[in-house]
């Protein structure tokens, strides 16, 4: 097994079950650390810059109480403040970035930045969310659905919506690697990608399915969705409201094909009346708040992994 100290996150295709598992133990346990009141100030005399081409509120928020609590300095710097891509050049920065940091997360829009950033820096790279993945947002998921079951074995996740976002893209691959059945119910248009879905069956032995009838929801342990249009897609709003409305997961959904234990999940930001109704949103069998909570212990865990050897 490959160790992860020193290791970037850029897409889960990189990391075995097992230390995915190890990662999830880790989240688990540094949660539990945090509400007993202990912060052990395992990032003292560390630092981590935290690049944002796009706007973010759980992932920023995150990665600077995850990473400030524990004694570390963690630098926002957003692309009003910095020249990435600009004036200089993303090798160029990552090598400046390198010299200075001790790791570096970056949300934006092309994946190609966060791996130019990991391939010239020379210090782990994070990545907060690109246009294609999001991976620390499903460590998250994975680590709410633990949380409210027994095991993982023989669940079924429904992810309902626009499946070829970096959200749907990034639960697909963790699933799969996880041994999770992920459905992907998504109009035609908005189906992932055959290439993605080659690539999920060759590294892992899970059947994802991919349909466009909400009825493939039956049974589904775990409803999730995601906004219908993501950052830097604005205009396809009009579109996107039109195919997506007959995905919207509402009650009567979840009751038609899930069942009373069935939870209700959500990357957030969201749009309630959109992809959820209000009553599911506010619901008994939604476990949105907790999964916001779960970023910043997947995410500190994913740090102390790389930055600290602390798995
Ligand atoms: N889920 C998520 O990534 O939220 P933010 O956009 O607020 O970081
Ligand atoms: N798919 C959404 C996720 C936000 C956390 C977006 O990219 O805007």
């Amino acid at each position: 097994m490959k160790k992860l100290y020193g290791r970037s996150l850029l897409h889960w295709f990189d990391y075995t079950p097992e230390e995915i598992n190890i990662l999830l133990s880790l989240s688990h346990k540094v949660k539990r650390e945090y509400h007993q009141g202990k912060r052990p100030q395992r990032f003292r005399g560390q630092s981590i810059a935290l690049l944002f081409e796009k706007r973010s509120t759980r992932t920023r928020c995150a990665f600077e109480t995850a990473f400030g609590e524990e004694g570390g300095h963690p630098v926002f710097l957003s692309t009003a403040d910095i020249q990435l891509g600009g004036k200089e050049t993303i090798e160029d920065t990552a090598r400046v970035l390198g010299r200075m940091f001790d790791a570096i997360e970056f949300r934006g829009f092309a994946q190609s930045t966060v791996e130019t950033l990991a391939k010239y820096s020379g210090v782990p790279v994070f990545n907060g969310l690109t246009d294609t993945f999001h991976p620390t947002q499903a460590l998250a998921d994975i680590m709410t659905i633990q949380e409210n079951f027994d095991s993982l074995e023989g669940k079924i996740v429904a992810y309902i919506g626009d499946g070829r976002n970096n959200v749907a893209t990034s639960l697909m691959i963790i699933c799969a690697k996880l041994g999770i059945e992920c459905r992907i119910i998504s109009p035609e248009s908005l189906q992932p990608a055959k290439e993605l879905l080659d690539q999920i069956q060759a590294c892992c032995n899970t059947k994802t399915v991919v349909s466009s009838d909400i009825s493939a929801s039956q049974g589904a342990d775990v409803f999730y969705t995601d906004v219908w249009v993501s950052m830097g897609e604005e205009e396809k709003s009009k579109e996107r409201l039109e195919l997506l409305r007959p995905y919207q997961i509402n009650q009567e959904m979840m009751s038609r094909y899930g069942k009373a234990e069935s939870i209700f999940l959500h990357c957030l930001p969201a749009v309630v009346g959109q992809e959820v109704s209000k009553d599911v949103y506010e619901g008994p069998q939604s476990k949105i708040w907790d999964q916001a909570e779960n970023r910043k212990h997947s995410i500190k865990a994913i740090m102390l992994a790389a930055m600290r050897g602390k798995a």
